[in-house]
């Protein structure tokens, strides 16, 4: 026994079993080569039923949402209450608008006439009551049931109107276009729909538009805070169907 074994025992280190420990093990790596392509598959199968699960969800959610803005729906328009007396400003005779849209409405006006386009304002605030007229009296002189007179008109306290954010515009020129779909060949449709963004104006009705006719002079403001909260619901109703 030398030196350094005779210290060992003395002081009695524990020491390890030693054991020769095989890096590969055959048998294992067989296993593993003869069952990786089901593995896969069986990954892959279960990869794909997660994505399409949770697709699905999305979809359901989606649709849960559209439901609960199309639950408050009637015969395809938005419910909107009417705007307070103190926002209401008078901007001509039989016209008046919600004052956040006053000064970019007039201003719209004034630049479409130095380039020698001539809006004129047709409809602008409407009533709740107002609207209870039109839609009802019209409705029967023209022997429309609801859904047809709701395709041109929308029913009292449905309309964009009452906000004081909805505007509906002629061309000074064609007064023969004004309200009907010809109005689009005009030069101020022409000349509202390369500017009326400018000045935070949106067309309401487009040709999309699946319950509501075609309006190109019915313009809506969306250039303030209170009128985005508005428009809100309308906006995600039209991006949902978009998709
Ligand atoms: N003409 C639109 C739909 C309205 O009556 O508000
Ligand atoms: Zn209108």
């Amino acid at each position: 026994m030398d030196q350094k074994e005779e210290l060992n025992k003395a002081i009695d280190i524990p020491t390890a079993e030693r054991k020769y420990l095989e890096e590969s093990n055959p048998k294992f790596n067989k296993l593993i080569i003869t069952f990786l392509p089901f593995l896969l598959l069986l990954f892959s199968i279960i990869g794909l039923r997660l994505t399409r699960n949770s697709k699905l969800i999305f979809i359901e959610n989606n649709n849960i949402q559209n439901a609960n803005i199309h639950d408050h729906s009637l015969l395809g328009h938005l419910p909107y209450g009417e705007i307070s007396k103190e926002k209401l400003v008078v901007i001509e005779p039989n016209i008046s608008v919600h004052i956040d849209m006053k000064e970019s409405l007039l201003k719209m006006r004034q630049d479409a006439k130095n380039e020698g386009v001539f809006l004129v304002f047709l409809s602008g605030y409407r009533s709740i009551n107002l609207q209870e007229e039109i839609f009802y009296s019209l409705k029967s002189i023209r022997n429309q049931v609801a859904t047809e007179r709701a395709r041109v008109s929308a029913p009292p306290g449905y309309s964009e109107h009452s906000t004081g954010f909805a505007i509906d515009i002629g061309d000074f020129n064609k007064p023969k276009t004004d309200f009907e779909v010809e109005f689009e060949n005009t030069d101020a449709f022409r000349w509202l729909k390369n500017n009326a963004a400018k000045y935070h104006f949106k067309l309401s009705f487009n040709k999309n538009n699946k319950n509501v006719d075609y309006e190109p002079w019915h313009w809506r403001y969306e250039g303030s805070i209170e009128a985005l909260k508005v428009f809100e619901a309308s906006n995600r109703k039209m991006t949902n169907s978009i998709n």
